[in-house]
C-alpha cells in the first residue's frame, strides 16, 4: 500500500535509505565487499579483459555511473550499451568479456535478448536485478539482487539507487581482486559507501526546500541540466525523471559540450539546473554556468557542501561525501524535484502517459 503517501513514487523515494542499506549490508564482511552469499564467483572479475554493461532507461544510467567508477578504480575498459542497440552494432564480445545486465523488472525484452546474444558469443554474464526469479535473473550465469522491494511507480527511483550501490560493491571487489586497491583502500571505499544511506536521509529531511525550488519549473516547457564528470550521467537520470513524469522537455549536457550547439537554445529565463559535486571540475563548471547566465538562463544550482564559494551561491546544498559517492545523493534530490513538479501539475505521477512499468516489446 501507499501508506500515507499520495503516490507510490514518493513512498519509494523515501524508502531509499533503508533499501540501499539492505542492498549493501549483507555484502560487506569485515569491511570488505563479499558476494559469496550471491554465489558469484570472484573469477568473473579477474579473468575479464573488458566489461560491457547492457540495460535500458534508468538502469542504463546506473550503468553509466558504474562505468565511471570501475574505469577509475580498476583500469578495465567498460562500455555501456542501450540494450535495444547492442546486438545490432557488432559489439566486441568474447569469453574475455564480462557482460553486466541491469534491470529492475528482469523482464525487459531488449535486455534479455542482448543477454542471450552475449552468452551465445561466450561472454561471462552477471545481472543486477530486482525481481527474484525473473527471466534476466534466470538466464544470467550470476545474479546480484538489489533489495529494493517491489517498485510500483513507473518512474524508477529506489531500483536505480540500489543498482548504483551494487556498482560500488562491484568496483571495490574488482579493484581489490585486481590489485588496484589494497585492503585498506578497499575498506575506506566501502566505508564511504556505507555513508550513503545517511546522506540520502539528510536530503529527505530537507525535501521542503526542494519542493520550494520545484515551483520555478511548473510553467517551463524546456529545461537543460548541466554537469561534468560523474555529474553528467547523474543528470541524464535526473532529466529522464523530469521528462517522464512532468512532461517537461529536458536535456542533460556535459557542460563543456553546450557551446558546440545547444547553447543556441538558451534564451532569457530558460531554466538550467546545474550540478556541482566534483571538486576538480568546479572552476570549469562555474564558467559554464556563467556562459548560460549571460544568455539569460535562470540557474538552479545543487552544490556539494564544502564546494560553495563566492562564485557560486547554491540553491540547494547536497551532503558532503567523497566526490565519487555523490551520484546517489544528487539523483535523490533530482527525483524529488521531478516528483514535486509532476504532483503540483496535478499529473498522475505513478502512471505517466504512454509508459508501462515493464517493457516487453522490442
Ligand atoms: O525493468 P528495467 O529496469 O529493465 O526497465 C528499464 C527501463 O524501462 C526503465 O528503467 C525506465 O526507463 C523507467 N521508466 C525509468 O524511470
Amino acid at each position: 500500500s501507499k501508506k500515507h503517501y499520495p503516490f507510490y513514487m514518493e513512498k519509494e523515494i523515501s524508502e531509499q535509505p533503508e533499501v540501499i542499506e539492505k542492498t549493501i549490508r549483507s555484502r560487506i564482511k569485515d569491511g570488505l565487499p563479499d558476494f559469496s552469499a550471491d554465489g558469484v564467483d570472484d573469477s568473473i572479475f579477474t579473468e575479464c579483459e573488458n566489461i560491457t554493461v547492457i540495460a535500458c532507461g534508468t538502469a542504463m544510467h546506473a550503468g553509466l555511473i558504474g562505468k565511471h567508477l570501475i574505469e577509475k578504480a580498476c583500469a578495465v575498459p567498460v562500455n555501456v550499451y542501450m540494450a535495444s542497440e547492442y546486438m545490432y552494432c557488432d559489439p566486441i564480445v568474447s569469453d574475455k568479456t564480462l557482460v553486466i545486465c541491469v534491470s529492475q523488472s528482469g523482464e525487459t525484452i531488449d535486455t534479455l535478448e542482448a543477454l542471450k546474444y552475449a552468452k551465445s558469443k561466450g561472454a561471462k554474464t552477471l545481472s543486477i536485478v530486482n525481481v527474484k526469479g525473473s527471466s534476466i535473473a534466470m538466464t544470467s550465469d550470476n545474479v546480484i539482487y538489489t533489495n529494493a522491494g517491489p517498485e510500483i511507480a513507473v518512474a524508477s527511483t529506489k531500483a536505480y539507487t540500489t543498482q548504483v550501490a551494487v556498482f560500488y560493491l562491484i568496483t571495490a571487489k574488482t579493484a581489490l581482486l585486481r590489485g588496484c586497491f589494497n585492503e585498506d583502500e578497499t575498506k575506506s571505499f566501502v566505508n564511504e559507501l556505507e555513508k550513503i544511506p545517511q546522506a540520502v536521509d539528510d536530503i529527505l529531511q530537507r525535501k521542503d526546500e526542494i519542493h520550494h525550488l520545484s515551483q520555478s519549473l511548473l510553467t517551463a516547457e524546456h529545461t537543460f541540466m548541466i554537469g561534468r564528470g560523474l555529474d553528467y550521467p547523474a543528470l541524464l537520470e535526473a532529466s529522464l525523471k523530469l521528462k517522464e513524469i512532468s512532461y517537461i522537455h529536458s536535456e542533460a549536457f556535459a557542460s563543456g559540450e553546450l557551446k558546440h550547439g545547444t547553447i543556441a537554445l538558451i534564451i532569457k529565463k530558460t531554466p538550467v539546473i546545474a550540478l556541482l559535486t566534483q571538486e576538480k571540475l568546479m572552476s570549469k563548471q562555474i564558467s559554464n554556468i556563467r556562459e548560460v547566465e549571460s544568455r539569460g538562463a535562470t540557474v538552479i544550482s545543487f552544490v556539494k557542501d564544502g564546494l560553495q564559494t563566492k562564485d557560486i551561491n547554491p540553491d540547494f546544498i547536497l551532503p558532503n561525501l567523497n566526490d565519487d559517492f555523490m551520484a546517489i545523493p544528487a539523483v535523490v534530490a533530482m527525483q524529488l524535484l521531478a516528483y514535486y513538479v509532476s504532483a503540483d501539475k496535478g499529473l498522475d505521477v505513478d502512471k505517466p502517459r504512454n509508459l508501462a512499468k515493464v517493457v516487453t516489446v522490442e
